[in-house]
């Protein structure tokens, strides 16, 4: 088996999911404001420091995607945040994209950035001790959206980005991010994030990607956020699986959702139906960012000197999806 498999398979073993703590700085600041908690490098460490640390980290936390600026700091007791999330028993990863910007040809879209000088980005973060990588690109659904340009150059950089990180003997997360806002129905987004995936996988395929050896990233099968017409829990997840069983090549191993701004028990509960009905070999887990840490960023953000008090929410949020990943989450469980 090789060794970017063997990577895969440690990050989601046993119901295992991903945090996806790599907002940008810009991202993070917003996130901070909105809790009214001044976004010094010193919070941004201290908030990411008591998640790293928490207990659900060895239970349920198989990787961390983390942001340039986290990688490089060290906690309070001075240790390096790769080492400190090795040490928990949980894997570190490393967003390596520079952020989504303005499609030249189709303006209202939008193209990933960051394939120059990557190879050396890469090769510093594998030293840090990076084990795998996210880039996400991003598309938005209206009558013309995506256009062909935007799934063609998206998913070329995808795949350039892919090589690269399994050549630099990293595991790459490939995430193709079909937002939710809009008002599009939930039959638009399966018909659009089927192509999007599709063009995704016939690019990774020319690239030479190993398929086993990476992380699909995708969105849920949701009706747009202004869309009149919702559909239930059931065909969110039914409409996924579909959608994914005949796009996703059957060798790829994981499959981690994004949340994407689903609230918190709106992301468990569907990723809870998606594994009851799962009858593929995809291992079907989580690498959400919001949905994970949006209950302890409140708390902490009025209590930031509450180390235990912030983990123990963190570490409820953990365990509820790592018990969806089984199939074994329920309401009552949410307290
Ligand atoms: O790229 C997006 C993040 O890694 C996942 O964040 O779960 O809040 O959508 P989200």
């Amino acid at each position: 088996m090789s060794e970017l498999h063997n990577i895969v398979l440690k990050i989601l073993e046993k119901g295992k999911g991903i945090l996806a703590a790599d907002e940008s700085t810009g991202t993070m600041t917003k996130r901070l404001n909105n809790v009214n908690v001044p976004s010094t490098p010193e919070n941004r460490l201290l908030f990411r420091e008591t998640l790293f640390s928490a207990s659900s980290m060895s239970e349920c936390i198989g990787g961390v995607i983390l942001y340039d600026e986290t990688i490089k700091q060290e906690t309070s007791k001075k240790i390096k945040i790769p080492e400190l999330i090795s040490k928990m028993g949980s894997t570190p990863g490393i967003k390596v994209d520079t952020g989504a910007k303005v499609l030249a040809g189709s303006p209202d879209e939008k193209i990933t950035e960051g394939l120059d000088g990557l190879r050396e980005r890469l090769k510093e973060y594998y030293k840090l001790g990076a084990k795998f990588t996210k880039w996400r690109g991003v598309y938005t659904i209206t009558k013309n959206f995506p256009s062909k340009l935007s799934m063609r150059s998206n998913a070329h950089s995808l795949a350039r980005y892919a090589a690269l990180v399994q050549e630099c003997k990293m595991v790459p997360i490939v995430e193709p991010e079909v937002l939710m806002d809009g008002e599009h129905s939930a039959k638009e987004c399966y018909e659009k994030t089927s192509e999007v995936i599709k063009r995704c996988f016939d690019e990774l395929i020319l690239h030479k990607v190993d398929l086993k050896g990476i992380i699909l990233k995708p969105n849920m099968i949701l009706a747009g956020n202004k869309s009149k017409n919702t559909i239930s829990n059931e065909e969110v997840a039914k409409l996924t699986l579909k959608c994914l069983k005949n796009s996703v090549p059957s060798e790829v191993p994981g499959i981690a959702f994004l949340s994407g701004g689903q609230s918190e028990i709106e992301a468990t509960e569907n990723l809870n139906l998606i594994n009851k009905y799962n009858d593929t070999n995809f291992i079907m887990s989580y690498s959400y960012g919001r949905a994970l840490q949006q209950s302890a960023l409140k708390f902490w953000s009025k209590n930031i000197q509450d180390i235990k008090g912030t983990q123990k929410v963190f570490n409820h949020r953990a365990k509820m999806n790592t018990l969806a990943t089984q199939s074994k989450w329920s309401k009552d469980l949410e307290v």
